[in-house]
């Protein structure tokens, strides 16, 4: 009796944990079928921004930009795929496919956040990292800068001063900080005092929301706007781009 007691909570564990890989593998072959088949004529394009753990690159791109340590560990839950995005109808199809095969997006710039957010999960999920999605485009007659999410803040204070020494963007302190998670936390600098946050000098942004639509400013209303800017990106959507204003310095 003493025995048959003991291995009941054994045999829950061993049935429910078979059914939960099952599961995930099916939606992981589910997910990628979806992908290439999202936009067929694309679907050489796509499938070269696919990394599944068989990828000999896998672990590389997943390792490239974590920043917290106590993540790096084998234990720590992985992505079933990893999306390296090179446009816009890339980040649609994995928005997509991930919400017809019920696998949670983890969206990922800079990879500073310290709790992991950008890059792990307790569920059955894929990454969108915006290492690709870099531009940067300065005007600098109408002082103002169209800039890719995925750039990080060190590109964009080169970027800037390459066009001019009289400009610059309110950062963050260490080069290495993403720009989307940076303004969508509501990230300041060494400028603070005299200019405020990041987010104070924003003008416009492009973000994708959960049907796929690609928003303006305009577009997505200046409720949306605003909590983007400081209410943490990946509550809302994913941001593309962003139009900020420089500062005289
Ligand atoms: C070494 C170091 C130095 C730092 N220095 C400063 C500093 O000087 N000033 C300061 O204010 N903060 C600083 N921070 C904190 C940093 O600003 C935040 O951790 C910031 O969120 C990191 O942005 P990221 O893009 O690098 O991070 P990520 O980990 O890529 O993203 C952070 C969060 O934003 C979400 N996100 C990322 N990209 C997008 C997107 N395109 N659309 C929607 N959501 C998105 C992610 O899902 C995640 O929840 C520092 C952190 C580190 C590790
Ligand atoms: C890994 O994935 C990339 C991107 O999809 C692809 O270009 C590459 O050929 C893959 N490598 C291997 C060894 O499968
Ligand atoms: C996305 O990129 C691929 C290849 O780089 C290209 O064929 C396609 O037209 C692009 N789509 C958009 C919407 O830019
Ligand atoms: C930078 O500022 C200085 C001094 O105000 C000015 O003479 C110069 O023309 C400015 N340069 C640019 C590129 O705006």
């Amino acid at each position: 009796m003493k025995s048959l007691y003991c291995s009941l909570p054994f045999l829950f564990v061993v049935v429910c944990s078979l059914s939960w890989v099952n599961a995930s593998a099916n939606s992981h072959e589910n997910f990628l079928d979806c992908l290439s088949s999202y936009h067929p004529q694309e679907s050489s394009s796509i499938s070269k921004v696919i990394y599944t753990e068989t990828n000999s690159s896998y672990s590389e791109i997943l390792e490239s930009s974590i920043q917290n340590y106590r993540f790096f560990t084998t234990n720590t839950p992985k992505p079933l795929v990893i999306v390296t995005p090179l446009n816009n109808s890339h980040v649609q199809a994995t928005i997509h496919c991930s919400k017809k095969h019920g696998l949670q997006i983890r969206i990922r710039s800079g990879g500073h956040n310290f709790e992991g957010l950008s890059y792990v999960s307790q569920v059955p999920f894929v990454v969108i990292d915006l290492v690709h999605f870099r531009s940067i485009d300065v005007d600098v007659e109408n002082e103002e800068a169209w800039i890719q999410s995925g750039a990080i803040t060190g590109e964009v204070y080169y970027r800037i001063n390459e066009r001019s020494t009289n400009l610059t963007f309110l950062g963050a302190v260490g080069h290495t900080v993403g720009i989307s998670g940076f303004i969508s936390g509501g990230g300041y600098g060494l400028l603070f005092q005299k200019y405020g946050l990041a987010a104070d000098n924003v003008i416009d942004a492009m973000f994708v929301d959960a049907n796929r639509r690609v928003l303006d400013r305009k577009l997505m209303g200046e409720d949306l706007f605003w909590a983007i800017r400081g209410g943490g990106g990946g509550s809302f959507g994913i941001v593309l781009s962003w139009k900020v204003k420089p500062v005289d310095v």
